[in-house]
């Protein structure tokens, strides 16, 4: 088994999986959580990652098969996506697929689910498709608040990560997030994310 990646939240391991390619994500014990409440999280995240992970395909929404989940184990074997993670393309490529992951996450929103941690890094672009891993902290809810929450962070990261595409990525991402989810949600949406980032601005003064 390769390790792929040593996260603060999960290891990724390559794997097999009835002689499939697979990942094997796993969520370790952490030590400094009373482990009680250590378990209850692991565990929670690991079914809602594989709950969700499942139900977004029902309304169009592409995302790695689910092979096998041992709950008490808190790990999760998933189909192996060879594509390259969107963080890594190249930047005329970014700014493309910003307008597919904004079509993605108003899908995701207009069927009621937060994703909970919108980076470039869970992204994968294969062949024509893009498809949306780490669902770990997802949530089922059509608040608008928390819906701001996702494009809040997605802004945040194109801005960090992506500093020098940020406006051409945002405003692709921004159009086709409003042809799916409405204009009117669209401009509810946005005008919570100012919200948010003025409550921002204001921590930093204060
Ligand atoms: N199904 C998959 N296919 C290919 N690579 C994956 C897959 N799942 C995760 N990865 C790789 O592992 C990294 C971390 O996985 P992720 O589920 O995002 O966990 P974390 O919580 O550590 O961010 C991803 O950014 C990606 O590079
Ligand atoms: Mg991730």
């Amino acid at each position: 088994m390769k390790l792929l990646k040593k996260g603060a939240e999960a290891d990724i391991y390559l794997t097999l999986w009835n002689g499939n390619k697979s990942v094997l994500k796993i969520r370790e014990k952490k030590d400094y959580r009373n482990s009680t409440l250590d378990r209850r999280i692991r565990e929670q995240r690991t079914i809602r990652e594989s709950n969700v992970m499942s139900d977004v395909k029902s309304f169009g929404v592409c995302s790695p098969l689910v092979y096998y989940v041992d709950t008490k184990m808190c790990k999760i074997f998933m189909q192996h996506m060879e594509g390259k993670l969107v963080r890594d393309l190249p930047n005329q490529k970014i700014i493309k697929t910003c307008e597919e992951i904004g079509k993605i996450v108003g899908n995701l929103h207009k069927n009621g689910i937060m994703h909970g941690d919108l980076t470039t890094s869970n992204f994968l672009s294969m062949r024509d498709k893009v498809f949306v891993i780490d669902f770990g902290l997802a949530q089922r809810t059509d608040k608008v608040e928390d819906h701001a929450i996702d494009l809040r962070l997605f802004k945040e990261i194109l801005n960090s990560a992506h500093a020098d595409i940020m406006e051409k990525s945002w405003g692709g991402f921004l159009k086709s997030y409003k042809k799916v989810v409405g204009l009117p949600r669209h401009n509810r949406v946005l005008s919570q994310v100012s919200v948010i980032e003025s409550r921002g601005r204001y921590a930093n003064v204060v």
